[in-house]
């Protein structure tokens, strides 16, 4: 069968059903794909890679999975935190993880330091203190950091946690608001009041903190426009450096679809509906998928190590439960999403890795082509510095079709994507797939059964 006639069957597949993605929608090999892998893999990956230095902008992310509640919307590799000593046993594991790797860094300089969850403001002062300069700063060098980014929601922050932060080098933090409205919080079980967020809000502007961002979530269940109205005028009145808004995305892992929850077409048009306000509620610009920003906030007060990871396929290493890393032309890993696995892998001094896929360099420009045509698209300049190839020949096909389509266009220096939602993305990215990839992607959706593609979308995709 020809590229076209298999990548049209996929299109209809993903077309009829919402496509249920884990992580981040825009990985490659995709991660349901992964194996298992071993840690000794992923050490003779990194030194394989630090010996050859063809690397570009290395990062650190650390995952912390601890929250005060769990939200029904989240995505993320997190729990309701029992008791604060829990914390301290998952730093003893997050020393033991960095020492393994003390080893193969030694002094090697990283770029920027991520530090993501759940919610590491839930840190206690203490904890963040040992966090910094007894883990993160005493293996790892930073002196070269361009950008140590944290995340918070606002009931855990205070005035001397922020202090320290800034004293510990962060320079960009992200405030959790979602929704100001108590009503869309609360039914979602998260317990946060207005005054958090406006105090929260000027004591990290007083500890000096560089750059705000603000999260906000679009579509959540209850939203109505006048919330969203409401929430937009409260949180620019803060003045935030900027703001990203999260369309609601009922995955697999949310307690929403783990309860039996499902969107409707109805609730889907109608949070369409809500992200068209929320864009047109901007008074800032555009600087990114659903990313706004100040002027002079367009690239420092970004998520840089996103950014590098997008445009310039940048190295990363991902520490803490469930925390993902790349080991450019090698592998794609992500750590075992099981506390306890975590733990045990730890207490016997191996990587506690979990799924991987072993990459090559085609695999590299696949996951390059999709993931920038998700943002703003392919710039060819960066394509060929990066991979001394120019992206015409290495796609030719693929970027001939998708032109046809009207799926993307293509000016002198930049290939731009014209899909018009994530579903029609999520579905013709897909034409970048290597040829074997699609067949068995076919196979899956196909076969049904345990196991399956369907299977998997059937037990866990909530929208119907
Ligand atoms: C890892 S969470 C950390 C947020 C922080 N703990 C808080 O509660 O504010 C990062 C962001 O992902 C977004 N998010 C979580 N679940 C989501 C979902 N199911 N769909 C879309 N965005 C989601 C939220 O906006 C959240 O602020
Ligand atoms: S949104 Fe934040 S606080 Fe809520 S469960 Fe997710 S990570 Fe935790």
């Amino acid at each position: 069968m020809d590229k076209i006639d298999l990548f049209e069957r996929i299109v209809i597949d993903a077309y009829s059903v919402e496509i249920a993605f884990s992580g981040s929608g825009y990985e490659y090999p995709p991660m349901y794909l992964w194996r298992e892998i071993g840690g000794e893999a992923v050490k003779a990956g990194w030194k394989k890679l630090l010996r050859g230095r063809d690397y570009v902008y290395p990062g650190i992310y650390l995952h912390i999975p601890f929250c005060a509640s769990k939200c029904s919307f989240c995505q993320f590799f997190s729990r309701a935190l029992k008791d604060r000593r829990e914390i301290d046993v998952y730093l003893d594991y997050l020393d033991k993880e960095a020492r393994l790797y003390k080893g193969i860094f030694g002094p090697f300089a990283w770029r920027t330091l991520y530090i993501g969850g759940g919610t590491p403001s839930l840190l206690s002062l203490r904890q963040l203190d040992r966090l910094f300069s007894g883990i993160l700063y005493k293996y790892f060098n930073f002196s070269r950091c361009i950008q140590v980014a944290f995340e918070s929601n606002p009931g855990s922050l205070d005035a001397k946690k922020l202090k320290l932060l800034k004293e510990y080098g962060v320079n960009r933090l992200t405030i959790g608001v979602q929704s100001m409205d108590e009503k869309v919080t609360s039914a979602c079980g998260r317990a946060q009041k207005q005054e958090d967020v406006y105090r929260a809000f000027s004591q990290a502007r007083n500890a000096g903190i560089e750059y705000i961002s603000v999260d906000l979530m679009i579509g959540l269940p209850g939203q109505t426009s006048e919330s969203i109205i409401d929430t937009h005028k409260r949180v620019y009145e803060l003045k935030p450096d900027t703001v990203h808004f999260n369309a609601f995305f009922p995955s697999p892992p949310t307690q929403f679809v783990k309860s039996g929850g499902f969107l409707t077409e109805r609730d889907i048009a109608h949070k369409n509906k809500l992200l068209c306000l929320a864009a047109s509620l901007q008074d800032k610009k555009p600087i990114g998928n659903d990313e706004y920003g100040l002027p002079e906030s367009d690239f420092a007060g970004r998520n840089i190590q996103l950014v590098d990871q997008i445009r310039h396929n940048s190295a990363y290493l991902g520490l803490g439960c469930s925390a993902s890393s790349h080991i450019n032309r090698c592998l794609r890993y992500m750590n075992t999403d099981d506390i306890s696995g975590y733990y045990r892998a730890l207490d016997k001094n191996t990587c506690p890795v979990f799924l991987g896929s072993r990459i090559d360099m085609r695999d590299e420009m696949i996951f390059y082509a999709t993931a920038n045509l998700r943002y703003k698209g392919i710039s060819k300049k960066l394509f060929y510095q990066l991979f001394r190839r120019r992206i015409e020949r290495v796609f030719a096909r693929e970027l001939e079709i998708l032109e046809k389509m009207k799926k993307i266009t293509v000016d002198k220096e930049y290939i731009l994507s014209a899909m018009d939602s994530v579903y029609e993305y999520l579905a013709y990215s897909k034409y970048f797939y290597r040829d074997e990839l699609l067949r068995k992607l076919q196979r899956i959706y196909r076969a049904g059964g345990p196991g399956s593609h369907q299977d998997y979308l059937r037990n866990f995709c909530s929208c119907r």
